[in-house]
């Protein structure tokens, strides 16, 4: 008695008024589990268990898990004298109600159950559960769109999330592969073999052919008795699925693929689910067609770019056979202005340009006669005005291709000088593009060092007493000892 809530002179009573003031079912209980009285509230037990309470035992009108659950209460109620919540699902024919319920001890044997019927919540909760999944599947569809994900990362995450929304035990994306006309395993998880890999389907062949050819969802709440062949694997009867839910993947008009859904147990999407896996479907749709646009795209930038670079060297290799002694020092100085660009911290992105730009800087003289390119002596006045001509050939020659414009500065401007007595247009420090400005330091040291057919090759030391020397005037002085540098430690 110590410890009870109520101190009424009748329980029947304490039971009444509980009824009357909360409107909610309540057991006047033994601590054996002995129902003695009930007072029946707004939804009460009444409709589970009409009048059959009274002076039956717990045992016999709960279901056994619950009643179990029930007498451990009980017990723990009447030897600590404590309130006690518990909550619990009753089933109906049809549906299942949950009660959060408090058990409180009024006296040593006697205890009052109330409970609370909080059906209409749970579902509530449930329902605002559902929909919080339902609107982060879409939103990491939608990223996974923006982003340009990799379609097989995209398809495992849209599996991922949505077994856990369906409680589905197996699904998997089927694509259909247009060259084929064949509805070809993408993704899958839950699987107990492995064989589904090799899934192969026609259009109208089983479930998923039918999916992709009838462009609807189809949910079939019990495939164990289906006398159709699983062409997709010989093990499927083996998975023990016993629904089947199938969404077409549609996006532009076009059927792209098909997401499955296996229950192993009895599962049936209400109307609410099924709108939303035809949502997630449409999206899930257009992710794939995008991630598949994206990738080609990736590839043809990819082959453009490769098949840019390999005309670039063939030009380069024209350039050498016509001009023997310069055949390494293309790829010299290509090599040594990257590397002086790097050092200095140059964007990664920036370097490739530089460097198709150093292969490409002297091909305007493709275009200077043999005469004037090849003159074992000094050149005439004449000579020197073609000469000085192929900076802006190479522009001509380069610039209608786009993909070479950001690589312009070097064939354009690597005979400008620092104190502005360069050419083609005369451009002083700065101005000089800063690519052009590193790519003369390696030029000049490395014409220098070579044979050419007006003077024999010059040794390395007075090439760098040379190069010290024009500091300032042919130079950027402030990168002449980040090169020098290099030359000492690059080994060039
Ligand atoms: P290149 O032989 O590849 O020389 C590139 C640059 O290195 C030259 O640009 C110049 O700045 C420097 N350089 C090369 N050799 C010497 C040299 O002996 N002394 C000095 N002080 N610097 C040198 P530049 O002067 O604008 O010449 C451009 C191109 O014109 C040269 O490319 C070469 O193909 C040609 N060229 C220049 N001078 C002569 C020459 O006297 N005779 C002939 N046949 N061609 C010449
Ligand atoms: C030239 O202008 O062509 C001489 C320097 C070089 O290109 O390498
Ligand atoms: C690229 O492949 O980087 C772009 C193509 C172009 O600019 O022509
Ligand atoms: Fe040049
Ligand atoms: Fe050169």
């Amino acid at each position: 008695m110590e410890n009870s809530l109520v101190n009424l002179s009748s329980a029947e009573q304490a039971l009444e008024a509980i009824r009357q003031i909360y409107g909610v079912d309540s057991l006047l209980l033994t601590p054996d589990g002995l129902i003695l009285d009930y007072g029946a509230g707004d939804r009460s037990f009444s409709p589970i268990f009409s009048d059959v309470l009274p002076n039956r035992n717990i045992k016999d009108v709960f279901p056994a898990h619950l009643a179990e659950r029930l007498e451990q209460a009980l017990q723990m109620v009447a030897r600590t004298g404590n309130v006690t919540p518990l909550e619990y699902a009753l089933p109906d024919s049809n549906r299942e109600y949950w009660f959060d319920a408090r058990l409180i001890p009024i006296s040593d044997s006697r205890i009052i159950l109330i409970a609370r019927d909080i059906t209409a919540c749970r579902e509530i909760e449930n329902k605002m559960k559902q929909q919080m999944q339902q609107l982060a599947i879409l939103r990491s569809i939608d990223l996974a769109i923006a982003s340009g994900l990799d379609l097989n990362l995209l398809l495992s995450m849209l599996l991922d999330r949505i077994t856990v929304l369906m409680h589905a035990d197996a699904a998997t994306v089927l694509l259909l592969n247009p060259k084929t006309n064949l509805l070809e395993y993408a993704s899958g998880k839950g699987f107990r073999s492995n064989t589904f890999q090799y899934t192969r389907l026609k259009l109208g062949e089983e479930y998923a052919g039918r999916v992709a050819l009838e462009r609807k969802l189809i949910h079939l709440p019990d495939i164990r008795a289906d006398q159709i062949e699983f062409a997709r694997s010989p093990l499927f009867r083996q998975e023990n699925f016993v629904t089947y839910s199938g969404v077409p993947l549609v996006a532009k008009g076009r059927v792209l693929g098909v997401l499955e859904m296996f229950h192993r147990s009895p599962f049936t999407p209400d109307a609410d689910l099924q709108d939303f896996l035809v949502t997630a479907a449409g999206q899930a749709a257009i992710a794939v067609d995008s991630a598949r646009m994206f990738s080609q795209l990736q590839r043809s930038n990819i082959e453009l770019s490769l098949a840019y670079d390999a005309a670039i060297e063939g030009l380069s290799r024209a350039l050498d056979l016509r001009d023997k002694e310069t055949k390494e020092h293309t790829t010299r100085v290509a090599d040594m202005t990257v590397n002086l660009a790097a050092r200095l911290g140059v964007e990664q992105s920036a370097l490739v340009h530089i460097r198709r730009g150093a292969v490409l800087h002297d091909v305007g003289k493709l275009a200077i006669p043999d005469q004037i390119l090849f003159k074992p002596g000094p050149l005439a006045k004449e000579e020197w005005e073609i000469m000085r001509r192929h900076p802006d050939i190479a522009v001509e020659l380069l610039s209608p291709v786009s993909y070479l414009e950001p690589a312009l500065e070097i064939p354009h401007w690597h005979h400008e000088k620092w104190d502005g007595t360069g050419y083609p247009d005369g451009l002083d420090h700065d101005d000089i593009p800063l690519a052009a400005r590193l790519f003369a330091l390696a030029d000049v040291y490395d014409a220098l060092l070579s044979k050419r057919p007006y003077r024999s090759a010059w040794s390395k030391g007075d090439v760098l007493r040379y190069m010290e020397s024009e500091a300032g005037k042919h130079f950027d002085p402030n990168l002449l000892p980040a090169f020098l540098d290099l030359v000492k430690e690059g080994g060039f």
